[in-house]
């Protein structure tokens, strides 16, 4: 089975109305949607969530910021999709993040940064399964498969 990655709509990109044009960026890039639910993050799951981050002085805002507002939560999948979802994302501070990415078209503060992509297919698989039970994520064919990867 090809990798597959987490992608959270931050709640900044949920009260905006840019839902769809996250899904849109990453449908458009090729890769293959197989979860995706709304909800309201909790307390307890912000903190596993960003538990590499629990000594960093931003770790509280960040909690109380992921929790504040319904967040929409995906599965994508594709090879190296974790990789290749950070690269349409931007860079962490949209302020420094490309033209052409999500960041850098869509933001311009690090606290609001719209999304959430794993940073390694090791992270994607612990976040995947962190957010989503196994019955949520499906698995599919694709008949334009074959137009999108050789
Ligand atoms: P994310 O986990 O949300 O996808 O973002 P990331 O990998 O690009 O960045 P990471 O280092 O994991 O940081 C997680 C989130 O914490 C906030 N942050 N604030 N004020 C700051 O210096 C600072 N640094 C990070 C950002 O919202 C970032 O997305
Ligand atoms: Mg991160």
């Amino acid at each position: 089975m090809a990798e597959r990655t987490l992608v959270l709509v931050k709640p900044d990109g949920v009260q905006r109305g840019l839902v769809g044009e996250v899904i849109t960026r990453l449908e458009r890039r090729g890769l293959k949607l197989v979860g995706m639910k709304l909800m309201q993050v909790s307390d307890e799951l912000a903190r596993q969530h960003y538990g590499e981050h629990v000594d960093r002085p931003f770790f509280g805002g960040l909690v109380q910021f992921i929790t504040s507002s319904p967040i929409v939560a995906m599965a994508w999948e594709a090879n190296n999709a974790a990789e290749i979802v950070r690269s349409t994302m931007g860079q962490t501070n949209p302020a420094n993040s490309p033209a052409g990415t999500i960041r850098g078209d869509l933001g311009i503060d690090i606290g609001r940064n719209l999304v959430h992509g794993s940073d390694s297919p090791e992270s994607a698989e612990r976040e995947v399964n962190l957010f989503f039970r196994p019955e949520e994520l499906l698995s599919y064919e694709r008949a334009m498969e074959p137009w999108i990867v050789e």
